[in-house]
């Protein structure tokens, strides 16, 4: 694929409270030692009370914003990733545009749940064959722990939430910092659909004063979904280097989608990348979902871990199920 969209000035923001696997021991019936055996998780962080997504959106854009000279009334799009909006309607992006005093942006959000990053690429880096000249924001962002049931010991344990923005423009735009897409592939697998879910959409009625009902919280069939999540992990990462002339080899650093430390390596191992070039830090942050490949790309590049001219291998598997990988060639 030609390379049409490059990537900079990507942010993160997490909110300041942190949940520690020791908290968790006060919430549920579980342990340190559980939580890290199995998923390498150590603490997580989650929004306070009172504060909002769109607090965390705000937040990273104006830094991404800040850091491209980019001024919001500059943008032509805002892409919001999420799976779990602030609203039914309006939509993640048209909070934000409103809050950032964008303006005319067209403004629309992505639901792709933990691939929600790499739909995004997809789908912006399509807009931006069409219209060049385009500047968008993409956020990636989620509030699960809205969602949790925190008496839940199998799914509570594994989630956390956070933001991480970035501006997207044509690949041959001036600047030349960032990072250009060279591929990005998604799928899909709607026949799982009920391996992991969070309602309280239009599927049930609700009467003013009724309690939620119990699909209102974060479902997940784990075994299953890690099951899947491996596979189909390993298999698009292969499709992806092959489709462009590549092996592993090629690729300096690997950056998946950060749910569990036990899916990372079992992926890593299956495709033959191991060690310094597989990034990690699902141990300090827990699953962020949409904002978890942003989060971990930008985190690496601080710790100086995607040093120019590498090619990173980015990969994400999530519910719908949906799943993908990208390939991102830092300059
Ligand atoms: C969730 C996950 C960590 C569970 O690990 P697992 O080894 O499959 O464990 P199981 O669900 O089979 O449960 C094993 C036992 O641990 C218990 N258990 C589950 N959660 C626990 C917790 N937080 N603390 C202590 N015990 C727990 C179970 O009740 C079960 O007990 P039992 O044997 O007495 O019935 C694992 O399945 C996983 O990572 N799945 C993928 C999840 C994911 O990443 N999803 C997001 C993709 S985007």
């Amino acid at each position: 694929m030609d390379a049409t969209c490059r990537m900079s000035a990507l942010v993160a923001t997490s909110p300041p409270k942190i949940l520690t696997n020791e908290d968790l021991v006060r919430l549920t019936d579980t342990t340190d030692e559980w939580i890290v055996s199995r998923t390498g998780i150590r603490r997580r962080h989650v929004l306070e009370d009172g504060k909002l997504p769109s607090d965390l959106t705000l937040d990273c854009s104006l830094r991404t914003l800040e850091a491209s000279g980019v001024a919001a009334s500059d943008l032509t799009h805002i892409v919001v990733a999420t799976c779990t909006p602030e609203m039914l309607t309006p939509s993640s992006a048209c909070i934000l545009a409103g809050k950032m005093g964008a303006g005319n942006v067209a403004a629309f959000d992505i639901g792709a749940a933990c691939t929600g990053f790499l739909y995004a690429l997809y789908v912006c880096s399509g807009l931006l064959q069409r219209e060049p000249e385009a500047r968008m924001l993409l956020v990636c962002v989620e509030a699960i722990s809205r969602r949790v049931n925190w008496t839940d010991r199998s799914t509570c344990v594994l989630f956390g939430d956070g933001a991480a923005s970035c501006i997207l423009e044509g690949a041959s735009s001036p600047g030349g910092s960032g990072a250009v897409l060279e591929d990005v592939l998604c799928r899909s697998d709607g026949g799982q659909r009920h391996l992991i879910t969070i309602g309280g959409g239009t599927g049930r009625g609700y009467g003013p004063g009724d309690a939620v009902g119990e699909d209102f919280f974060l479902h997940m069939q784990g075994r299953e979904t890690y099951r899947h999540a491996v596979r189909q992990m390993v298999n698009v990462c292969e499709d992806i280097l092959a489709r462009n002339g590549l092996t592993v080899a090629d690729v300096d650093v690997f950056v998946p989608h950060q749910a569990n430390l036990r899916i990372i390596e079992a992926v890593g191992a299956r495709l033959g990348i191991g060690g310094e070039r597989v990034f990690v830090n699902v141990d300090r942050y827990g699953n962020t979902s949409a904002a978890s490949i942003p989060l971990a790309l930008h985190e690496a590049a601080e710790e100086g871990r995607i040093p120019s001219g590498s090619r990173v291998l980015v990969t994400a598997f999530g519910a719908g199920l949906t799943w993908g990988a990208a390939l991102l060639k830092y300059a």
